[in-house]
């Protein structure tokens, strides 16, 4: 799907954890027929490279250097998956440990990082558009589309949905803890000098504390399309 001829279409949808970001964003690329890009994937690829490497994560200009060649690539997006490969090694599990979900906020947080990460981002997704996941995507990396959602839902149910998330996987963990980490994952995000996670002035801001995925991606989908929204968006 192309906005015009030259242009691909680029949809930015941004938002701090377990705001149903992802899912939906899955889902409103396999609807439209378009790529989809998992930015917050390659901030954890670079930080998954760099520990077993054995560069410090705050070796700031050596991490850079890591992002600047990582073979990174990205399976078809299938039923709402998809793999993420290291040349021939598929990380999609490895990216996603509690331990290194707590280590990755370095990377993100270094602009030497972000700047190799945002031209890699670019260019991925300028040939033919896609939907593209991440923090600071209208803002930052794609500023000039007019396609662009901010996904946003309270703390405590963005920590429940993680927390029957992580007990369905059986892992240990206490909603307590998890919310603690939530709010110190938003208050990272939102406060980091370089590209923190705001919602751009002119993103539509759709609240999902009581929307499903897909009332989510129906709202979307019918918002680019150019209809009236099936639902109201909640504070927008
Ligand atoms: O969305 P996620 O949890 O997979 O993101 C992993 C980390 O990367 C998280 O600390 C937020 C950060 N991130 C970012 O700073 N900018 C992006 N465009 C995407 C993710």
């Amino acid at each position: 799907m192309k906005t015009n001829k030259t242009k691909p279409m680029i949809i930015a949808m941004d938002g701090p954890a377990g705001s149903g970001k992802s899912t939906t964003a899955r889902m409103v690329a396999e609807r439209l027929k378009l790529p989809y890009l998992d930015t917050g994937a390659m901030y954890r690829a670079v930080t998954l490279v760099a520990i077993e490497k054995k560069i410090p994560l705050t070796a700031e200009a050596k991490v850079a250097a890591l992002a600047a060649k990582i073979p990174l690539r990205f399976g078809k997006l299938k039923a709402g998956e998809q793999s993420v490969w290291l040349g021939r090694r598929n990380i999609s599990r490895d990216i996603r440990t509690p331990e290194l979900t707590a280590q990755v906020h370095h990377a993100a947080s270094s602009g030497a990082v972000r700047s190799k990460l945002v031209l890699l981002q670019r260019r991925t997704a300028q040939i033919g558009g896609g939907v593209i996941e991440g923090r600071d995507i209208g803002t930052v990396v794609f500023p000039d589309t007019p396609y662009k959602y901010y996904l946003d839902a309270d703390v405590r149910l963005r920590s429940r949905r993680r927390y029957r998330e992580l007990k369905a996987k059986g892992l240990k963990a206490t909603f307590a803890q998890i919310l603690k980490d939530q709010k110190e994952r938003d208050y990272r995000d939102a406060n980091r000098k370089i590209a923190p996670l705001r919602k751009a002035d002119d993103a539509t801001l759709i609240d999902t504390t009581k929307l499903t995925i897909s009332q989510t991606a129906d709202i979307i989908c019918d918002l680019i399309l150019g209809q009236k929204p099936r639902l109201k968006s909640g504070r927008n």
